[in-house]
């Protein structure tokens, strides 16, 4: 049976972790997948998760089924996280939320379901999105479209033409958006466009599917979560997924959300349950360990405050080695303008390199990137940072 299968490449991102490893350059540098490093170059465990952990191997009595809908107070606090505490959708009781493995296995659950609520519906992701949308999507038997987005010889956003394209997608389509620190190319939308796409979205009628990486890593844990919140004040259904790898640090963990926001608490329930029937088929019941950290964490007022500094941190970090390359790369005389890369936001931005020049960075530097020269900003620090400029100035010649 196997032998009609012929080899796939290694993931664009993921199968960079492995080339980086084996390599035994000195001075290689990783900017591949999207993971906190602190200046070391360790993506170590919050101080707050430690503290989680102790509490709950101190307590936990029961390693029985936990169900598809995963812990409901980790729900719960995950969709006021989302959301915020007064926000009308949850005080109307119009949102539910399953926990799930990783943002990727909300994405997963959200594409079955889709499936499910309209076996048609296309789904429009922005050009370019996460390398692993359309893959993940396809596989749920979905048709993928795109929507311009982002401009790589302005290093800006497309937003006229992305707007003309939303104003031609059906009602019965799903259009991704990203909620902030735009993966791949650091470029969000401002909440004067955030409120244009949500006046077309209701004018058109087509579901908003919202991935929220990244809360906390663009501007603040409310910042970013301006469309998500504004969104779900204007529509009648929309669908969130959410993950805790990066604001919690908890990535292998695989711990994250899909939530849904029904018309009324009857469409709500209505939804939910084809929401857990599609959680059974696929994988019955997510892990809990990652949930029960997070819940600990955001249920106790000292540890959620000790959480949102160290989440200030790590924010701070990428920012300042944005600004840290930028002025390394101008210190060596470098023409061409690179400040765009200290305007974006969140872990990713393009270099805006040709692959051949990707290729060279890695082969001849050990410098490794996407081949579509996105840099993973927090791989960036003091110690690597002259290094860096100094390979990009010389490729760039
Ligand atoms: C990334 O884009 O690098 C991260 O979201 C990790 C992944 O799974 O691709």
């Amino acid at each position: 049976m196997f032998n009609s299968l012929t080899a796939l490449p290694a993931d664009p991102i993921l199968g960079l972790l492995t080339q980086y490893r084996e390599d035994t350059h000195p001075q290689k540098i990783d900017l591949g997948v999207g993971v906190y490093k602190d200046p070391a170059g360790h993506t170590p465990i919050l101080d707050c998760v430690k503290i989680a952990e102790q509490r709950r191997f101190e307590t936990e009595d029961t390693k029985v089924y936990i169900g598809p809908t995963g812990s409901a107070q980790f729900n719960q606090l995950m969709s006021v996280l989302a959301f915020g505490k007064t926000h009308p959708a949850l005080l109307a009781d119009r949102v539910r939320t399953v926990s799930t493995p990783g943002g990727t296995g909300a994405l997963r659950v959200a594409a079955d379901f889709i499936k499910r609520c309209h076996p048609d519906a296309v789904l429009w992701v922005s050009d370019p999105t996460w390398a692993n949308h359309t893959g993940l999507f396809e596989a749920a038997g979905i048709t993928v479209k795109t929507y311009p987005y982002y401009d790589y010889d302005n290093k800006s956003l497309k937003f006229d033409q992305m707007m003309q394209q939303l104003q031609q997608v059906n009602k019965d389509d799903v259009v991704l958006l990203h909620a902030c620190c735009h993966n791949p190319s650091g470029m969000d939308l401002t909440p004067a466009q955030w409120d244009e796409v949500i006046e077309v979205t209701v004018k058109q009628g087509f579901t908003p599917l919202i991935d929220m990486a990244y809360q906390g890593f663009g501007d603040g844990l409310d910042e970013d979560a301006y469309g998500v919140r504004e969104m779900a004040k204007a529509v009648e259904n929309m669908i969130l997924c959410s993950s805790c790898s990066k604001n919690f640090g908890l990535y292998r963990e695989r711990i994250g959300a899909c939530t849904i926001l029904g018309s009324d608490s009857a469409q709500a329930n209505t939804a939910f349950s084809v929401l857990l029937y599609v959680v059974r088929c696929i994988y019955s019941m997510p892990p809990a360990h990652g949930a029960a950290i997070v819940e600990t964490i955001l249920a106790d007022d000292t540890l959620n405050q000790q959480w949102q500094q160290e989440l200030a941190v790590m924010r701070d970090r990428i920012n300042g080695n944005r600004t840290m390359l930028v002025n390394e790369l101008h210190k060596l005389g470098v023409d061409r303008d690179f400040s765009f890369i200290a305007q974006q936001k969140g872990m990713f931005s393009f270099l805006g390199v040709s692959s051949e020049q990707v290729m060279t960075l890695k082969h001849d530097h050990s410098i490794y990137m996407v081949d579509s020269s996105r840099i993973s900003i927090a791989g960036i620090s003091s110690a690597n940072v002259e290094y860096l400029a100094h390979c990009i100035a010389k490729v760039i010649k």
